[in-house]
Formats: C-alpha cells, structure tokens, sequence
C-alpha cells in the first residue's frame, strides 16, 4: 500500500521535480508513494482559463479564485479520503513530528497558493489545516509541499538503505543529530575522535548520545527544556559541557 500524495498547484512540473530524484525518487520506485498534482487552471470554466482576481478593498497583487480550486478540491476528493492542507506562512511550524504523524495516515492534499494567496473562503470551506515551513514568505506553495513530500518519504517503511538511518536524524528523539565521519582518517589538520576507531560499540553509542545531548544544549536549549532526561543523559551532559568549557580556556 503505498501513500499517496495529491497536490494541488500551478506549477505541476516543479512539484513533480521533487520525485525525480533521491530518496523521493527511490520511495517511487519501490512503491512507497504516489504522487498526482492537479491544476486548478484545469478546473477553470473561461476562455482564459482565469485562476486569479484582483483582491477585494484594493491594493496590490492577485489573489486565487475561489471557484477553481473548490472544483479542483472536490475532483481530488473523489479519489483520496486525506485532509486538505494549505501551505502558508500562517500555518503552524510544520516539525519532525508533525510529518512523523502525517505518515500514521495513507494519504495527504497538499494546496499550494500564489500570489498574494487564495480567497479566505476556500479555507473556510475546504481546508483541515494549515502548515508554515518557516517565518519566511515563498512565491508559492510548491516549494513547502515538496518539503512535505521529503521528509515524509524518509519516514515510510524500508525506503532508506538502512533501516536505523531515520531513528539517529535530528529532531526524531528530540535532540539534534550527532557528528559524522568518513575516510580517509585525515582531513587537512583534523583526524576524528578516538573512540569512533576503538569498535567498542557500547563506547560508541554513549559519545554520540552525549554529542546529541552536548550539541543540542548549545544549539537548541530550546529542544532540550522539552525533554525529561534520565540520570545518566544528565551526567553525559553535564561532562560534555565541562569538557567544553574546558576545551575554551585552554584555546
Ligand atoms: C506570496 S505567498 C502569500 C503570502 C500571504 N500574502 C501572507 O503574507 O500570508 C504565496 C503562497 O506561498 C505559500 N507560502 C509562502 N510562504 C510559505 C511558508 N512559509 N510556508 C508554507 N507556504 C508558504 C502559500 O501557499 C501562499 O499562499
């Protein structure tokens, strides 16, 4: 059973972009995901195939008809049972374990806007949420949805090489990720910390807790407030951090 993903956009060609490589394209491949775009200038009844209007009380810009995408909307529905949602700059910050959520369910509608937006009734009518992917402004929704895709793809079973891969990302466990290196052992004046080289797995799997919890506390506190930490991640912390601070006075 593979999720599928209905995403409703002007600019199809981009948002397909997103499964034509990398992991999104592998979870195509392996028939993890589906993705179908439609476009509401398909759903549009004028010979000039009108999308957008000029906004109600003036001002700058275009705003996206309300008619086309509720037509667009309903075609999509007659295919998915998902909830419809509206990328935007208003929504709530889109997270690690939001998506993680999103990939409980079989399925998502993802509606792009441009350019000022679309018309606050296609919200009222027929969105279920709306998600931001950061306190910034995108020309258009495409971008954010294929952020949506991404990550989503990593989550599904089996679709990364090594199963682990996603439990060890940042945010997966609350904390940020811990340092990674690879061959050849030297880089320029720089060689990697012993204990990655001793093949004392348990040795190993304590320095990269306590690189997320070190990393995470200097980064991101903000993540770590959030968290309980046990007896033993506190220790590993609070040693990180006097390492640290030693490492600063002998600079
Ligand atoms: C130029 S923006 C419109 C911004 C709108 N006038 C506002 O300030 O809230 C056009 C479209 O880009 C998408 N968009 C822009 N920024 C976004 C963000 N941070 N997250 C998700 N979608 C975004 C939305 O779909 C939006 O309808």
């Amino acid at each position: 059973m593979s999720f599928r993903f209905d995403v409703i956009t002007l600019f199809p060609e981009l948002v397909d972009s997103v499964v034509k490589s990398g992991i999104p394209r592998r979870a195509v491949e392996q028939n993890a995901i589906e993705l179908h775009c439609w476009n509401p200038r398909d759903y549009t009844t004028d010979k000039h195939r009108t999308v957008d209007g000029r906004p109600y009380g003036g001002g700058p810009g275009m705003v996206m008809k309300a008619d086309c995408l509720l037509d667009t909307v309903k075609a999509v529905k007659q295919h998915s049972t998902a909830k419809v949602i509206y990328l935007s700059p208003q929504g709530k910050p889109l997270t690690q374990s939001a998506v993680q959520r999103f990939a409980q369910q079989e399925n998502l509608i993802l509606l792009c806007g441009r350019y000022e937006g679309i018309d606050e009734r296609v919200i009222d009518i027929a969105v279920d949420e709306e998600w931001s992917i950061g306190d910034y402004v995108l020309s258009g929704g495409e971008l954010a949805a294929m952020i949506v895709i991404d990550v989503l793809s990593r989550l599904l079973p089996n679709v990364l090489g090594h199963e682990d891969s996603a439990e060890q990302d940042s945010f997966t466990d609350g904390l940020l990720d811990c340092p990674h290196y690879t061959r050849p052992e030297r880089v320029e004046n720089l060689g990697i910390p012993d204990v990655l080289k001793s093949g004392n797995h348990a040795e190993i799997a304590k320095w990269r807790r306590q690189q997320a919890l070190g990393r995470t506390k200097q980064r991101r506190p903000d993540l770590l407030q959030k968290l309980e930490l046990s007896e033993e991640d506190k220790k590993l912390l609070s040693d990180y951090l006097k390492s640290s601070s030693n490492e600063e006075r002998e600079d």
